[in-house]
């Protein structure tokens, strides 16, 4: 096992790492600061000392430390800009790739949550360089100048305290009073986004079914209570904000009036008038910037709350040790899928064996879990008990990446991904260390197997030819999924998993794919298929029978055939080229046929509203 150090929570990591930049960034604030004390210094100075005694040669030297001392501020401020600027490109290169792991790779959060950790990391990387991290910045220094004020006069100086605190007691308040409703109006924003996403990318079945009217509504809706959480933050941050500068200018004329007051009891110069009502003014500035910012401020710790706790997951990217490659023996034991969110079991406790080489195909009624198997046995899905192995191993102790490249799956929905046919089929190996050559040959090779070389030669650019983002990506769904075949063979896998192979394919197609299982068993490849046709069943060795999430029969194809023909039961409806053309009745008796829509898309992790009858009749099997 390598010995490589991997971040726990990379965010934290690189935040920790970026400590002396923050700490730089403090110091040179602390400067700036003290720099912005030299306008009013100056105003003093000419007041008090150049205009009584009219100074000409004092007043050339005050005006050059006071050029000088402007420019060392302007680059002062340059260079923490730039700090923070190098702060966010390290946290970029520290955290951005673990989290991009994180978010392709765990199973532990929703679809939702997975999508928001790289924009609230961006959000943060963007706080980095914007104005609320400056206006943080210069809070802390906000006493300097209440010192000062204090040294001008100790009634300024209390002045001047008590406007910081007022003012401060108005920056909390605005925060306590808006930071739920932020927080809730940005969570309701992301969820209505996604919506309005999913709304567009099936838009077409919108428009044939006439539904435009009831989704734009339905948005709406969303929207209208989106803007109203929206209306009532900016409300209440406007009669905040609006307090703020009312005390503000007070204070500042207030300063002003005492500054007056004490010049004509000849207690401070009429410099030092102007002076403290500046000073003052300063001082109040990082509390009214902070208040301006607020809404980035809080947007940056809603960021770093999320965040931080998606980076509490599980690090997928730890180094494991690296097993030989598989041969190829799949084994499950109690194996348990529950429905995300309840305790409704998909699969119960579920335990077989399939030797390296097997060809094993799975039937049973659409909603048997036939698809959920598939997708534990691949990995795609985390089982929520039980244990899959792949060689001994559980699928825990493999090197998910390494194992990756020994494994085909083919989903049921076969998603292919917006970039060239080369590049799917390859599964994007362009992009690690591959070489062009070889990759060339094991894509023709996967195609080829797949029965998909000459049909990608006709397409208009061919093995460039580019699927884009809209459902189907611009293939047939029988294109799409000997493609999505090619992609599983990629590579020689010796363990396949494959969702429904021929649901889409017609008679050449299914024949191709045929012969494709006889290339595999000679290879020694293991398949597990999952087929709603008897045809392809001619090519396995075994049969298993799913039904509500159990096994209701697993044996030898002839064994299996034969005692379902005994019990007047077929394994699965008659072979027609159109699959669920028979009623599932057929196969499972009287209450077998569970309705499911099979071209529903399983990888969302929002649980679909479906049926939740739990049937324990045991009939159809053996
Ligand atoms: N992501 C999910 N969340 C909640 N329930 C799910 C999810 N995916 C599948 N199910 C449920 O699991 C059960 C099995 O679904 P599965 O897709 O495995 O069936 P199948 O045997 O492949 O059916 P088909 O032949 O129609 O493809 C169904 O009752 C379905 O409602
Ligand atoms: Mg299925």
């Amino acid at each position: 096992m390598t010995e490589i150090h991997q971040p726990n929570n990379p965010l934290r990591e690189a935040l920790r790492a970026c400590r002396g930049h923050f700490l730089w960034a403090g110091l040179f604030s602390g400067l700036i600061n003290l720099l912005y004390l030299v306008p009013s210094i100056f105003m003093l100075q000419v007041y008090d000392r150049v205009v009584p005694t009219r100074g000409g040669a004092t007043l050339l030297v005050l005006t050059l430390i006071l050029v000088v001392s402007l420019g060392v501020f302007a680059l002062l401020d340059a260079v923490r800009m730039r700090l923070l600027l190098r702060a966010s490109v390290r946290l970029e290169k520290m955290a951005a790739s673990n989290i991009l792991h994180r978010i392709l790779g765990t199973a532990g959060a929703t679809t939702t949550q997975r999508a928001q950790a790289m924009r609230d990391f961006d959000t943060l990387r963007g706080t980095l360089t914007g104005p609320a991290i400056i206006a943080i910045f210069d809070a802390p220094w906000a006493p300097i100048y209440i010192i000062i004020s204090y040294l001008l006069h100790p009634m300024i100086g209390l002045l001047a305290l008590v406007a910081s605190v007022l003012l401060t007691a108005v920056a909390l308040g605005s925060d306590y009073a808006t930071r739920k409703g932020v927080s809730d109006a940005q969570d309701r924003q992301t969820r209505a986004y996604r919506g309005q996403d999913f709304s567009i990318q099936s838009s077409e079945v919108a428009r044939a079914l006439g539904m435009r009217d009831a989704l734009v509504m339905r948005h709406m809706i969303e929207r209208a209570e989106i803007v109203r959480r929206q209306g009532t933050i900016a409300g209440t941050s406007g009669i905040f904000l609006a307090a703020t500068k009312f005390l503000r200018l007070l204070f500042q004329s207030l300063a002003l009036a005492l500054g007056a007051w004490l010049a004509i009891n000849q207690s401070i110069s009429a410099g030092a008038i102007f002076a403290a009502s500046l000073i003052l003014g300063r001082a109040l500035q990082p509390v009214e910037q902070i208040l301006g910012a607020l809404k980035n401020v809080m947007g940056a710790r809603k960021a770093y709350r999320d965040l931080d706790a998606f980076c509490k997951l599980p690090d997928v990217t730890v180094p494991r040790t690296q097993l030989p490659s598989p041969k190829g023996v799949v084994e499950v034991e109690n194996l348990s899928v529950t429905v995300p969110g309840s305790d409704r079991p998909i699969l119960s406790n579920i335990g077989f064996r399939i030797e390296a080489g097997e060809i094993v195909a799975l039937v049973g009624p659409s909603g048997a879990g036939k698809s959920t198997l598939l997708r534990v046995l691949s990995g795609a899905l985390e089982a929520s008990d039980g244990e899959v192995r792949i060689d001994g191993a559980r699928l825990a102790e493999w090197d998910r990446e390494a194992l990756g490249r020994h494994v085909g799956y083919m989903p049921q929905t076969p998603t292919l991904f917006p970039a060239n046919v080369h590049t799917n089929i390859s599964r994007f190996r362009a992009f690690e260390d591959e070489a062009p050559d070889v990759l060339d040959r094991l894509v023709i090779e996967a195609a080829t197997q797949a029965g998909a070389h000459d049909l990608i030669l006709r397409f208009p650019q061919g093995y460039e030819t580019q699927l884009h983002q809209r459902e189907g990506g611009g293939l047939s769904a029988g294109q799409r999924q000997v493609v999505a075949l090619a992609r599983a063979l990629f590579g020689h896998p010796t363990v396949l998993f494959l969702d429904e192979p021929n649901a889409h394919l017609d008679v050449n197609g299914e024949s191709r794919l045929m012969a494709t299982l006889v290339e595999l068993r000679k290879r020694g490849a293991t398949v597990v298929l999952s087929t709603h046709r008897t045809g392809i069943l001619q090519a396995v060795d075994k049969i298993m029978l799913l039904r509500d999430g159990t096994i209701q029969a697993f044996g030898q194809r002839d064994e299996f055939m034969r005692s379902a023909s005994q019990m007047a039961v077929q394994p699965t409806p008659v072979a027609s080229s159109e699959r669920d053309a028979a009623p599932d009745t057929r196969v499972l008796g009287p209450d077998g046929g569970r309705s499911n829509d099979g071209e529903r898309d399983n990888n969302t992790d929002e649980p679909p509203a479906g049926p939740d009858d739990k049937r324990s009749s045991q009939e159809g099997g053996r």
